[in-house]
């Protein structure tokens, strides 16, 4: 089932992004990127935790694939027609990748690029979204309204109910009339009535901020949740931008051209045109509901909490539409994937370009289980000062207010993708004493509410490599290369070089040692024991460096 995928149509794939949901799915499918599953599938049951398979059953990220599931029922035996879709956004990168129409290393300078030169939306009057329209008294009954989607249950087990997780919501500031969006969550609660969790936190949900300004003025809440649409919109939804910032105008940006967006049939509010379904409604401005449990992306169960509540107004469709759903719940999964590959360049940018810290060369966030807001790496180049590399540690532990409880600053030459080499620098070139600091009051953040509400705080490791040190223990890269060489040559189990796999020098070294090397490689080492043996002397101890009796040379 997971071979590697296609390379031919790579290219044609990377014509620019697609602009709607369904071309993306098919150029998945030629790419070899989607597995589509015709047998029956409970979507209460059995959907999501056979796709969760492919994120706890030790198959690396690049075999990752989206599953298009064709003959979906739920527990209560009804059928549906329209198939589900999930992982199509953000499996992998490579899936993300073809969502953007560029290849991986481009994501970074694409975000940017459209954040700093968005293209307004155009309006249209005839939109692929409202091909159906399900109004009134076609909303309420047995298998209408809601309960004709197939939503599936994402934690079976622990979660309430279905819920919409490929969401766009979409919501207006009623002082300003400035537009948000964002991916939300929403449980179905009956066939016209949704839970909504708009996050409350600092640095949580805009659309919160908007309700707020609801209940104030005591009026109810228009409110559109788009479901699957182009990936550069979707990819637009969780991703933490400026308050004012049309999301719709940054997809532009993205795409290259105006996204196109119609209006609602039921409130004042503009959705994009080709997005596969359209949940349009009101939020009470004042009554909450319980809504949850629903498994969290901070990889806990979210439990019943006061939330808000939607009456759907409308449901509009394509005539086909694909019902497009996000797994999430403990990471890595498409949910912190698809935050991890726009909110990694939005920190470099943040600490290279606009705080100028010209040695940051990499920004990474902490994927597995503990998803991306709790730690955050900044790799820098050997040299930095160490001002340069506290004003980076800082930078990164404040743009967000959910985001950098620990921050660690490594070297160039460590890959903070890899823990073990992170825990090697935190071993042999940070002194606690020294290079951690711990910074008080910050936000809880996002995660469980349980235990103790009060703040958390900050901490801040310099793993640095701040003086030079000896070269690193491995054959140098010409005798691994020849050897592997040898290895390939002998049929031996195919290598995945996993760095360091050579010895590189770290700035302490000199002519002399190199002149010995260099000898011993060509077998001439009784010349290097000439050379000791002549620099003997006595009334010393041992251990002690010969450079700090004979000086550099
Ligand atoms: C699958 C998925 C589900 C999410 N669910 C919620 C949610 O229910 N409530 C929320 O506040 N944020 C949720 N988020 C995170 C938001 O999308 C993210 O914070 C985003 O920046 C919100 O956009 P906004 O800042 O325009 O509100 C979710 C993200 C993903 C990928």
């Amino acid at each position: 089932m997971l071979d590697a995928p296609k390379k031919a149509g790579a290219a044609k794939a990377m014509q620019g992004p697609p602009t709607d949901f369904q071309q993306h799915l098919k150029t998945l499918e030629a790419q070899g990127l989607l597995v589509r599953v015709d047998r029956p599938i409970n979507k209460d049951t059995e959907l999501h935790a056979l796709v969760r398979w492919q994120f706890v059953g030790g198959i690396p990220e690049h075999q990752r694939r989206a599953f298009l599931f064709t003959n979906v029922h739920g527990s209560d035996g009804r059928k549906f027609d329209m198939p589900v879709v999930v992982g199509a956004l953000a499996a992998s990168s490579q899936i993300y990748a073809l969502g953007m129409g560029r290849p991986v290393e481009e994501i970074e300078a694409a975000w940017s690029q459209a954040i700093a030169n968005p293209i307004p939306p155009v309006r249209v009057t005839a939109a692929p979204c409202q091909e159906v329209v399900v109004t009134g008294d076609d909303l309420r009954g047995p298998g209408k309204g809601l309960a004709a989607l197939p939503v599936p249950i994402s934690t079976p087990g622990y979660d309430v109910a279905p819920y919409l997780t490929a969401t766009l919501v979409v919501t207006r500031d009623p002082e300003t009339g400035i537009r948000n969006v964002g991916t939300y969550r929403g449980q179905l609660k009956a066939t016209d009535r949704l839970g909504v969790r708009m996050g409350t936190r600092i640095g949580g949900a805009g659309g919160y901020l908007h309700w707020l300004k609801h209940r104030k003025a005591k009026t109810p809440m228009p409110v559109a949740f788009a479901i699957g649409a182009s990936p550069v919109m979707m990819f637009t939804g969780p991703m933490k931008l400026p308050l004012d910032l049309d999301e719709m105008a940054v997809a532009g940006g993205l795409a290259g051209a105006p996204i196109r967006t119609v209006k609602c049939i039921t409130v004042d509010l503009d959705v994009p045109a080709d997005a596969e379904i359209v949940i349009e409604g009101l939020i009470d401005p004042e009554l909450l509901e319980p809504e949850a449990p629903f498994g969290e992306s901070h990889g806990h169960i979210a439990l019943e909490e006061f939330n808000m509540s939607m009456q759907v107004t409308a449901i509009t469709h394509k005539r086909k539409p694909v019902f497009a759903s996000i797994i999430s719940e403990v990471t890595p999964s498409e949910s912190s994937l698809v935050k991890r590959l726009a909110y990694e360049p939005m920190y470099l940018v943040h600490l290279r370009d606009r705080l100028g810290i010209k040695g940051v060369r990499r920004v990474v966030m902490h994927e597995p289980l503990s998803n991306l807001r709790k730690t955050i790496f900044v790799q820098c180049a050997h040299g930095m000062p160490r001002s340069e590399v506290w004003r980076a540690l800082s930078g990164a532990a404040t743009l967000l207010a959910d985001c950098g409880k620990i921050c660690i600053a490594v070297s160039e030459d460590i890959d903070p993708t890899n823990t073990d080499a992170v825990f090697w620098s935190l071993g042999y070139r940070a002194n606690p004493v020294d290079d951690l600091h711990v910074m008080p009051y910050r936000a809880r953040g996002h995660g469980p509410k349980t235990g103790l509400r009060e703040n958390d705080s900050t901490l801040m490791i310099d793993a640095t490599l701040k003086v030079p040190g000896p070269p690193l223990a491995l054959p140098t890269r010409e005798f691994m290369e020849g050897a592997k060489r040898i290895w390939e040559e002998l049929k031996l189990p195919p290598l995945t070089p996993q760095a360091p796999w050579h010895g590189y020098s770290l700035g302490e070294w000199g002519d002399d040692w190199e002149t010995f090397a260099q000898r011993a490689v060509k077998g001439e080492w009784e010349a290097n024991g000439r050379d000791q043996f002549a620099r003997r002397r006595g009334g010393i101890n041992p251990e002690l460096p010969v450079r700090e009796v004979e000086g550099k040379k």
